[in-house]
């Protein structure tokens, strides 16, 4: 049996999905209301073919409860959040479900932390939990998780996956368990090693964005298109640049290429450079505002509205959004609150937030769109008497970063 702890985004999917391929399952949360809402038969949050997973599971019989179970096998899921202003890794989830985990644990039970860590977090802050506890017969696991929000279902069953354990032997039994589900190819591998590629994979990507970026940027200088310009170029086989956008949010491009800085200073460089640069992009947006409304002779900030909160598409997540990065910058130089909309955001999280487009429209006259929802690329005619930035080349005639 395996005992899933912290049934949020990452957990519940996977603790359904082993359920629903056979695997016998008990989901642990030390949230209550989130195991009463399970228990129930309604899941937390919306997510593309969840529903349907959920009712396979319950069928095949996965249990949630708030209790840690005495089993051989534990896949730990819990939030990893990261120190502000050291940028480092925050483990004391990850330390204190292990903890809890050791009060229940049979002699070598397998212990796998999902949650993503940076290098060395393991080694530094969950062994000396287990050497302290005098429990080393314990096998530890590092299974970190890639899958992305919107397509968090499909990428489950297709994406590859990484298995980092100190010996092949543990590290192909867990393999094992996520070869339940998994079509895609599972490879084994030292723990550090596992720890390392998580936060290299988002590192990669943050620096290509950060490099559109200052392409974007570069063509803006000298008026040339970026667009077209990364489009050309992506025609040539070895090369693949990712589009400019108003800046990145979620928590993991923004963050974890920071535990790279944040561990080694003085190595990181080009990392380093990349994350000021994709942090200052929702400020170049804020000018690249000035800019247009001086060009159009518009004086009025209080006719301009941002399109847009979340941190990517088709989603509620806020968290870090390149919208509310503009919004606090903005504040900085005292400025009237822009009007904000966004169709996924119900509750007033800033000031000036509309919850309708048709009013949110008919109070601007200047509309930036900083995520490309649905919802606006459906509607691109009610914008034609509007002056428009578009941070995504999603509307022709439109002005650009
Ligand atoms: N959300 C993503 O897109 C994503 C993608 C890849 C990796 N990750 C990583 O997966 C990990 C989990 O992220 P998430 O988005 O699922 O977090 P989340 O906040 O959605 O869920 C975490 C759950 O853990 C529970 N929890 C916390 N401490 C607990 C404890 N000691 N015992 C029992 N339950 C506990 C919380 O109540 C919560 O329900 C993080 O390390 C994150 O970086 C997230």
């Amino acid at each position: 049996m395996v005992n899933v702890i912290g049934l949020g985004y990452i957990g519940l999917p996977t603790a359904l999905m082993l359920s629903s391929h056979g695997v016998e399952v008990v989901g642990t949360d030390y949230n209550s209301e989130l195991v009463a809402t399970l228990n129930a038969g309604k899941t937390t949050f919306k997510e593309d073919g969840l529903d349907g997973l959920f009712e396979d599971a319950v069928k095949a019989g996965i249990k949630f409860t708030t209790d840690y179970q005495v089993t051989d096998t534990y896949i730990v899921s819990v939030p990893t959040p990261y120190d502000k202003f050291s940028k480092k890794v925050d483990a004391c989830f990850v330390v204190a479900a292990v903890e809890n985990v050791l009060r229940v644990a049979p002699k070598d039970a397998i212990l796998v932390i999902e949650s993503t860590v940076s290098p060395g977090t393991i080694e530094k802050s969950i062994r000396p939990v287990l050497k302290r506890e005098s429990r080393i017969d314990i096998n530890l696991v590092h299974a970190p998780e890639r899958i992305i929000p919107g397509n968090m279902v499909y990428e489950l069953l297709h994406n590859n996956r990484t298995i980092g354990a100190d010996n092949t032997a543990i590290g192909e039994k867990v393999k094992k368990i996520y070869a339940s589900f998994c079509q895609g190819e599972i490879v084994v591998t030292d723990i550090k090693t596992a720890e390392m590629t998580k936060v290299v994979e988002n590192t990669f990507r943050a620096v290509n964005i950060a490099f559109a970026n200052e392409l974007a940027k570069i063509c803006r200088h000298d008026n040339m298109d970026v667009y077209e310009i990364i489009r050309i170029c992506n025609m040539h086989p070895r090369v693949n640049i990712l589009q400019p956008g108003p800046g990145v949010g979620g928590h993991c491009i923004s963050v974890d290429p920071w535990f790279l800085v944040g561990d080694y200073p003085s190595l990181a460089k080009v990392i380093d450079e990349s994350m000021k640069t994709n942090d200052a992009m929702p400020a170049f947006v804020l000018h690249r505002i000035y800019d247009i409304m001086k060009e159009k002779d518009m004086h009025d900030l209080s006719r301009v509205g941002l399109y847009g909160l979340t941190y990517k598409e088709n989603v509620d997540d806020m968290r870090e959004s390149p919208t509310l990065q503009l919004l606090e910058s903005q504040a900085k130089h005292l400025g009237d609150p822009l009007k904000v909309y966004d169709p996924f955001i119900n509750k007033d999280v800033v000031a000036n937030q509309y919850h309708n487009l048709g009013e949110f429209l008919d109070a601007v006259d200047f509309v930036v769109v900083m995520v490309k929802h649905n919802e606006i690329k459906e509607n691109i005619d009610k914008l034609t008497d509007k002056v428009v930035l578009d941070c995504h080349n999603i509307i022709p005639g439109a002005y650009h970063i």
